[in-house]
C-alpha cells in the first residue's frame, strides 16, 4: 500500500505516490478537454507522450487522490470531459474506484480510427506495468527510451510532456524541447502539465513559451493560495503551443467547476488563462 512517499532523497521520481491528486485531475480532464476539441473530420493524429508513467495504478486506501478525485463528490452537471474522467476513474456518487489511470489510458480513451500513439517510459519497472496496462489497444507502441529525444515526424503530431520535474534544468529543458517541437512541424501541438508550488519556475517557463513565436495558451488551476507554502502542490498548469480553437472555454467551464471542490481552504482558489498570439515567421 502506498500510503506516503518514502524520505530519502535518493528515491526517483514515482508517479503511484501522486496518482489521482489534484494535479493529475487537472491535467487529466484538460487533456481530454483538448483531444475533443479536434474537427471530427479532422487527419488522423499521433500523440506521443514523452513521460508516460505506469499507465495503470492500485490506489492506497489514502493517498494524495484524497485531495483531487476523492474530492469531486456529485459529478451531476460536471464538464462533459471531467464526467469521462470520472468514468475512466470508477468516480461517482462519492466514491473513487481501486485502480486508477494514468494519462496512456486516458489518451487511448479519445483515439479514434487511424490515430497512432507512443508512449516513452525510461524506467523499466514502469514501462514493464505500461505494456501490460495497453496491452490489446491500438495503434499504441511503447517506447523504454528517453521521451526528451523523441523525434516528430510529418503529419498530425500533439505532444504531451509531462516529466517529474525534479530540477531547475528539467523545466529549462522542458521550454526548450517543447519550443523545438513546435518549430520542427507547423502540424504539431505541443501541451506540457507543469506543477506550482513557487511562482517563479511555472512563470519562466510560460514566459520562454510565449517568447517562442508560436501561438499559445496556459490554464492555471490554483487550489491553495501561496501562502499555504512552497512544499506543497499548490496549484497546476496546461501550457499549449498550437492549441485547437475552442479550448479556452472548455477549459473556462471546467475550471469554474473544479475550483470550488478542489480548494484545499474553502472558497480559496483561483482559475489564471492567457493566450497569445503567433509570431512566426512563413
Ligand atoms: C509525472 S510521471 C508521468 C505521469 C503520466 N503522464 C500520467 O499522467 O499518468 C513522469 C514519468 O516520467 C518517467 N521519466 C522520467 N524521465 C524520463 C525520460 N527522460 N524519458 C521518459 N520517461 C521519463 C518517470 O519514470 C515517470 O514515470
Amino acid at each position: 500500500m502506498l500510503e506516503s512517499r518514502p524520505k530519502s532523497p535518493e528515491r526517483s521520481y514515482d508517479h503511484r505516490y501522486h496518482i489521482g491528486n489534484a494535479g493529475d485531475v487537472w491535467k487529466h480532464a484538460v487533456w481530454l478537454a483538448l483531444l475533443g476539441a479536434r474537427p471530427q473530420q479532422g487527419l488522423p493524429l499521433t500523440v506521443v507522450e514523452t513521460h508516460a508513467g505506469r499507465g495503470l495504478y492500485q490506489r492506497g486506501p489514502t493517498g494524495e487522490w484524497m485531495e483531487g478525485l476523492g474530492k469531486l463528490g456529485d459529478l451531476s452537471g460536471a464538464p462533459e470531459s471531467l464526467a469521462k474522467l470520472a468514468q475512466l476513474q470508477g468516480c461517482g456518487a462519492g466514491r473513487v474506484g481501486e485502480r486508477l489511470v494514468g494519462s496512456p489510458l486516458v489518451t487511448i480513451s479519445a483515439m479514434r480510427t487511424g490515430d497512432a500513439l507512443l508512449l516513452h517510459e525510461l524506467d523499466p519497472e514502469a514501462c514493464a506495468s505500461l505494456r501490460s496496462a495497453v496491452r490489446g489497444a491500438d495503434g499504441v507502441t511503447v517506447l523504454e527510451q528517453d521521451g526528451w529525444a523523441a523525434a516528430p515526424s510529418p503529419g498530425k503530431h500533439i505532444f504531451f510532456v509531462d516529466p517529474p520535474f525534479a530540477s531547475r534544468e528539467e523545466w529549462q529543458l522542458t521550454a526548450t524541447r517543447a519550443i523545438a517541437w513546435a518549430a520542427s512541424n507547423p502540424r504539431s501541438t505541443v501541451v506540457v502539465w507543469y506543477p506550482i508550488k513557487g511562482a517563479s519556475r511555472p512563470a519562466a517557463l510560460v514566459n520562454a513559451l510565449r517568447a517562442s513565436g508560436v501561438a499559445g495558451w496556459f490554464g492555471e488551476l490554483w487550489t491553495a493560495p501561496y501562502d499555504e507554502g512552497r512544499n506543497r502542490l499548490n496549484g497546476s498548469g496546461m501550457a499549449v503551443l498550437r492549441p485547437p480553437a475552442g479550448l479556452e472555454a472548455a477549459v473556462a467551464e471546467l475550471g469554474g467547476w473544479l475550483g470550488p471542490r478542489l480548494a484545499v481552504r474553502d472558497g480559496d482558489w483561483q482559475l489564471k488563462m492567457a493566450g497569445w498570439k503567433a509570431k512566426e515567421r512563413s
